[in-house]
């Protein structure tokens, strides 16, 4: 029994490598209860039928292990493969084209691993700061896991056309569109208008608008002078005006106007990834920390106007290095994952009106505070 736990567990970790959000787990035990070719019978049947309900409930991502036996002689090379390849033909599941795989250990118990992807994305997440680290954790988690449509801003066409290209390679069926454009009003609005317009999201509501650009600036503060204080100030806290008051005219126009008090679901969340520099200004970011503490008081404003309208608004103090791998650093706690800072959006995104957390300080474990 705890053999057989532990080949459980194994398979349910690398669902959970593997990055699967919900996963359903199905085990079934016809141990002994009847005859061999019975009991294949039996546990085919019974994996297929789960299998298909998961699919049928809309289920994104559902892995099913069960304790069968492996059979290499058998027509079909072992009751795993059968099931995976009747789950294929089959038309309801096709649908989906699950990618699935037969997971087998040298004891001979099997698990089935799948992955339904496919489906119509439930929404679009748009995000402007679309860069290698950060941005393109968060984007991978949005159209992975969250099975959204993802709108990526940034400044250079090239670099943001490679991370939409890569993305594209690791997220089958994602659906990711460039949107090049820098914070100046006029730009951001139009390419607000290009999202809203672009075929890929059509009839798509937006769930999370994320403001994640990069900005930095040090300069002794007896150089400073008027115009170059203000331009940090003017793109950053500027920039991220402009982009909450597009996203929430975009929810606005999409839900109504209806408060939660009318009857209103929740119609979306902003975030804002902010940094200790929003809290705590080093000697000679006089500018950089007094656009990233601006952000972080427009923010606070922004949920107390926003929230009882069903718009969820957080700001992440994100504090350590943010690296886009999974390695050593990151395992150990010495980095934070990029995808991690995307998982906890995507739960941000998945809270509901009944708790809306605010702000976060995210650190990897062994950052010192
Ligand atoms: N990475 C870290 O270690 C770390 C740690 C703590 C907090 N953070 C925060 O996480 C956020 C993302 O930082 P990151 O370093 O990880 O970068 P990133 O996500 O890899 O990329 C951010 C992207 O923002 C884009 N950008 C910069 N200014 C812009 C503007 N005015 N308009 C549109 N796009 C702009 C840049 O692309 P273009 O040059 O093409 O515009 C850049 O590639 C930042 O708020 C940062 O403070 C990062």
């Amino acid at each position: 029994m705890s053999f057989i736990m532990s080949v459980y567990d194994n398979l349910v970790s690398t669902a959970f490598e593997s990055n699967l959000a919900n996963v359903a787990i199905c085990r079934l035990d016809t141990t002994g209860v009847v005859q061999q070719q019975q009991q294949q019978q039996h546990q085919h049947f019974a994996s297929m039928l789960l299998l298909r309900l998961m699919v049928t409930a809309a289920l994104v991502k559902a892995v099913c292990l069960y304790n069968g036996r492996f059979h290499p002689r058998s027509g079909c090379s072992g009751f795993g493969r059968c099931v995976i390849e009747d789950l294929t033909r089959s038309r309801e599941v096709k649908a989906f084209q699950p990618q699935c795989k037969l997971l087998s250990s040298s004891r001979g118990l099997v698990g089935i691993y799948c992955k339904l992807r496919n489906m119509a994305p439930s929404g679009l997440a748009i995000l402007i700061g679309a860069g290698p680290a950060t941005g393109a954790g968060i984007a991978r988690v949005l159209a992975r896991d969250g099975n959204m449509a993802v709108a990526l801003l940034a400044r250079r066409p090239e670099p943001l056309n490679e991370l939409v290209s890569s993305l594209r390679s690791q997220v089958s069926n994602g659906v990711i569109e460039a949107f090049p454009t820098d914070t100046q009003p006029s730009n951001l609005k139009k390419a607000f208008a290009d999202i809203k317009s672009h075929q890929s999201f059509q009839g798509l509501k937006l769930r999370v608008a994320i403001f994640s650009i990069k900005n930095s600036s040090k300069k002794p503060f007896m150089e400073e002078n008027f115009e170059a204080f203000m331009e940090p100030l003017e793109t950053y806290v500027g920039g991220a005006m402009v982009f909450a008051q597009e996203s929430l005219k975009m929810l606005f126009e999409q839900h109504g106007e209806q408060t939660l008090e009318e009857g209103s679901e929740k119609k979306g969340t902003l975030i804002f990834t902010g940094t200790l520099g929003a809290l705590r200004a080093n000697s000679q970011f006089s500018s950089y920390g007094a656009s990233r503490a601006s952000v972080r008081q427009m923010a606070q404003a922004l949920a107390r106007e926003m929230s009882p309208r069903g718009v969820h608004v957080a700001h992440a103090i994100a504090n350590g290095r943010i690296t886009d791998a999974d390695n050593k650093e990151t395992k150990s706690g010495k980095h934070i994952a990029a995808e991690a800072v995307g998982k906890t959006y995507l739960y941000l995104a998945q809270q509901e009106p009944t708790l809306w957390t605010h702000e976060l300080d995210l650190r990897p474990a062994q950052e010192k505070f």
